[in-house]
């Protein structure tokens, strides 16, 4: 933006040699010398503090290099021709001097601004004048991320372990309570086919009772007495009657197909006329 911004010139900041413009180097009214800072010198200084600082092995560079130091190494060559191709970023895993590095590389593209200095070399706007690669060296990440997984490993181990605990251990509670209740339904079922039974059983003998004692009654009056005629054909119809209502009641308990009850002296009795439907 600039065409390039001024610095005092110290042991660290010389003249560029490599920079032809015009007032390269100046004096300001007081006499402090200064120099012309193009962008990739200035880059190149940040590159250095970078390396100082956290490692980063940052270049700015290109196929056609003006300064001779910028040639570019085997990857950075390779990756520039990957630029000329179309790619935007290129990035991999690279081991140097036994180290191992994130080297990542992303193109310079010729800008109007650029061309002040750089159309001398016959480019163009848009076109790739170069690149910028850093390499971040992974060994303190990947302390880290092994420790992370250490880590991640061990929780989610013990999530897992947990979860496949709880699991199990509900099914055995669910199980038990199923069985549990199961034997409960079961024995239920059970009292109330007794109760039923029960029930039907004083029904019956409520009903029968009474015809019973009669023709008892009448067989013994009968067996007794002797009688003449008239009476005894009219005690054997008595009986008759009493055989008849039995007989009724018979074909009712055949009919039952309802549970409907009534409530007696001695409890809880089928109601046979209504169980039956022929009140
Ligand atoms: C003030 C002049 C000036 C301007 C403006 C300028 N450059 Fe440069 N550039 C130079 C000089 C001189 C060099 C070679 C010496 C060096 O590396 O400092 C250089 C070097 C480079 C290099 C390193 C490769 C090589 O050729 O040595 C790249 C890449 C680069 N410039 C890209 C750009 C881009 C992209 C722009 C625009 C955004 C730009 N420059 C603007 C002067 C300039």
């Amino acid at each position: 933006m600039h065409g390039g911004v001024y610095a005092k010139i110290t042991p660290k900041t010389q003249p560029n040699p490599y920079l032809e413009v015009d007032e390269r180097d100046i004096l300001t009214p007081s006499g402090t010398k200064l120099t012309k800072i193009n962008p990739a010198f200035m880059t190149r200084q940040a590159n250095e503090l970078a390396f100082e600082k956290y490692g980063i092995i940052a270049h700015i560079t290109s196929l056609k290099p003006i300064r001779p130091q910028n040639q570019p190494d085997a990857w950075e060559s390779w990756a520039l021709k990957q630029f000329e191709q179309g790619s935007h970023e290129i990035s991999t895993i690279e081991t140097i001097n036994n180290i191992q590095y994130l080297r990542l590389m992303r193109p310079l593209i010729t800008e109007q601004g650029c061309l002040k200095c750089h159309d001398k070399q016959g480019y163009k706007k848009g076109d790739i004048r170069g690149g910028i690669s850093v390499g971040v060296p992974l060994a303190q990440h990947l302390a880290i991320s092994k420790n992370n997984l250490k880590t991640l490993t061990m929780m989610y181990g013990f999530i897992w372990f947990a979860g496949i605990t709880g699991t199990i251990l509900f099914m055995l509670i669910l199980n038990k309570q199923i069985s549990k209740r199961l034997k409960a339904e079961k024995e239920l079922i059970h009292r109330e086919k007794l109760e039923g039974v029960v029930e039907m059983a004083r029904a019956v003998c409520h009903e029968l009772n009474q015809p019973l004692q009669m023709i008892l009654g009448n067989s013994e009056i009968i067996l007794m007495e002797g009688t003449d005629k008239e009476t005894l054909l009219k005690r054997v119809k008595l009986i008759q009657e009493q055989v008849n209502r039995m007989g009724k009641l018979s074909r009712k308990l055949i009919k039952i197909a309802s549970y409907e009850t009534k409530e007696m002296p001695q409890g809880k009795v089928i109601d046979i006329d209504k169980s039956s439907g022929l009140e």
